[in-house]
């Protein structure tokens, strides 16, 4: 997704701006742009296509002196990947500049009105209507926050919107319109931030506050004062303190934002489950998400609503809920719940699972459930995220920043958060005694232990990796608890390594896919000594009377796995509710390797953005 950076302050503009871009790029991008106002008061831009490099090779050829600017990496959506479509885009006069993530629906008819009114285009994009609406609307209002704010209310469609100008050179004006991705202000000591996400500005602060939809923030170095678009002033927004540190969001002796985040996720599950479980009880406390007994009683349906690998998430969550609280709990794609007119009410407790916390089409599922006067709780990682804001409760994911595109301790932390979940729910419900609670609360304690040991395999796993590189095609095989795992096993080397992978319900193979089956195409089958390991053995076994290849992921001293097996991956033995956060670790390793032996993009893959808040 597109990437903005604001500042304004005594320090230059130009060094801030592009390291904070630089922090976005995980975001995805393909062309970038900044201006700043020079000491001489007129406005100053450089753009260029393709990585940054290319545009701070252009800053280097002509600098830039100032003290206020934008930024702004762009995922091409109208028009290609050019300098003339990069942003900022500048008005007819020259005077003013604007950056936007989004996606202005209506632009079509907005650029012929203006084209019959006199604007000539310089672009392909759907942006650069917006700064010429704003010229318009100021040459008539001469009020440059007045003619922002009539500006975007001609608009349809998602956007974040950045502006500077020469007539009001003192301060930079920032507007939210539905859900194009977060409007973060920063506050630092004589000077001032704007950003798209949080790691862009967190060396310089971390006190921040979030634009809600409608609503405008003007900045200058001395504060900030907000606004909606209907002209009314607003109250000081809270001023989060956003936990994560500076070193955290850096990649540190890594080489690659995937693979320091694969390792952090010991950490990150002690980090999830702190303060959350007392050891001695067993008993679960979720404050944050505000589900009193009372509700916990009353709940007779959970809706479980995500996007890709949080969507995998959830499919693990269902059996927690499911099996803990004896509550019904179905799982949907937030780009097909928003269409099916679903059925829930007051008494349905609806999830939503989204490490970002801005991804467009679970935010419209959350909007779907709000219609409903369903309880809306969301498992989210990103600190004031939108979904953390619009919903009741919050089960924030405490994963520390995940820059790597493809998600990793996102996942496994989700999933500890919905065990959570379920303990909650069902020791509210009476459904769980304190031998069960205390039993599942020890394994929880020994979870990150056994996840490093998981994740200790790594060069076994980096040279079964480099055996299998050359693949074309993979199934991935699981059951029951282990079925997600599949699925996630599978996006993640899809994801990284542009090879073609499949994840499959186990008992489904002979429905059909066992006819792929044959010595080109490997199958991974997570077969841990679980209620349906018989199953999976003789899984493997369907598999190579085909002479299809396994790697089978297993326990310990399995020795009758091992003998049908090509390879073998180990896991630690564990309960099977907590076996699936052990059995995934392992396939991320597998896919990472794999994609940096085929020389990918690991932490930025081709065509795909850390956050989707476009549709
Ligand atoms: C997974 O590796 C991908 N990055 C993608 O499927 C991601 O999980 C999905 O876009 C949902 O993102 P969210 O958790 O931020 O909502």
């Amino acid at each position: 997704m597109c990437g903005i950076v604001g500042y304004v302050g005594p320090r230059a503009a130009t060094p801030i701006i592009l390291e904070g871009l630089k922090r976005l790029e995980y975001r995805g991008y393909d062309s970038a742009g900044l201006a700043v106002i020079e000491e001489n008061g007129k406005i100053e831009i450089r753009r260029d296509a393709g990585k940054l490099v290319n545009l701070q090779n252009r800053v280097a050829e002509a600098p830039l002196h100032g003290r206020i600017g934008i930024g702004h990496t762009r995922w091409a959506t109208h028009g290609p990947p050019t300098s003339a479509n990069a942003h900022p885009h500048r008005a007819k006069d020259g005077n003013i500049v604007v950056v936007q993530n989004g996606i202005v629906e209506n632009f079509l008819p907005l650029r012929e009105e203006l084209t019959a009114q006199g604007y000539a285009f310089a672009s392909d994009t759907d942006t650069e209507v917006i700064v010429q609406l704003i010229h318009r609307e100021f040459t008539a209002s001469e009020d440059l926050e007045e003619a922002v704010r009539r500006a975007l209310r001609l608009l349809e469609g998602p956007s974040a919107v950045v502006v500077l100008s020469r007539y009001e050179p003192d301060r930079l004006i920032a507007a939210r319109l539905g859900n194009a991705g977060a409007v973060v202000v920063g506050y630092g000591q004589g000077e001032m931030f704007l950003a798209s996400d949080i790691p862009a500005i967190l060396e310089h602060t971390r006190r921040m506050s979030f634009l809600e939809n409608r609503e405008m923030a003007v900045v200058t170095r001395q504060g900030v004062r907000f606004a909606n678009l209907d002209g009314e002033s607003l109250p000081d927004k809270e001023i989060l303190s956003i936990p994560w540190d500076p070193v955290a969001a850096a990649k540190g002796p890594y080489r690659h934002f995937m693979q320091k985040e694969i390792f952090d996720q010991p950490n990150a599950l002690t980090d999830t489950i702190r303060g959350r479980v007392d050891f001695l009880s067993g008993r679960v406390t979720l404050p944050e998400a505000n589900l009193t007994p009372e509700l916990a009683q009353r709940i007779d349906k959970v809706t479980i609503v995500a996007c890709g690998t949080s969507y995998y998430s959830g499919l693990v969550g269902k059996f927690y809920i499911e099996r803990l609280a004896r509550l019904p709990v179905e799982v949907d794609y937030g780009s097909e719940y928003r269409y099916r007119e679903p059925i829930l009410d007051e008494n349905t407790l609806f999830v939503a699972i989204t490490q970002s916390g801005e991804t467009v089409d679970t935010l419209a599922a959350m909007e779907e459930a709000r219609r409903h006067n369903a309880r809306l709780l969301s498992i989210v990682n990103a600190v004031g995220s939108q979904a953390a804001r619009v919903a009741d409760g919050v089960i924030y994911m405490q994963a520390g920043p995940e820059i790597g595109v493809a998600s990793t301790k996102a996942f496994t932390t989700s999933v500890a958060d919905q065990l959570l979940l379920a303990m909650y729910l069902a020791q509210q419900r009476g459904l769980m005694d304190e031998d069960a609670s205390l039993a599942l609360a020890h394994e929880l304690a020994l979870l990150p232990q056994k996840l490093g040991d998981a994740l200790a395999q790594d060069e076994d796993i980096r040279k079964l990796a480099i055996a299998y590189a050359n693949y074309a095609d993979f199934l991935y095989l699981g059951r029951g608890l282990q079925y997600p795992i599949a699925l996630e096993g599978a996006l993640k080397l899809k994801e990284i390594s542009y090879i073609h992978a499949e994840g499959y319900p186990a008992g489904e193979m002979k429905h059909g896919p066992i006819a792929l089956i044959d010595e080109t195409m490997p199958t991974v089958a997570i077969a841990p000594r679980d209620g349906v390991y018989e199953k999976m053995v003789s899984q493997v076994e369907q598999v190579k009377a085909r002479q299809g290849k396994v790697i089978a992921v297993v326990n310990p001293d399995d020795h009758v796995v091992a003998a049908k097996a090509d390879d073998l991956i180990v896991v630690p033995e564990a309960s099977p509710w907590l076996l699936p956060i052990l059995t995934v670790a392992p396939l991320q390793l597998f896919a990472y390797h794999i994609a940096v032996w085929r020389g990918s993009d690991v932490d930025q893959p081709r065509n795909l953005a850390k956050s989707v808040t476009v549709e």
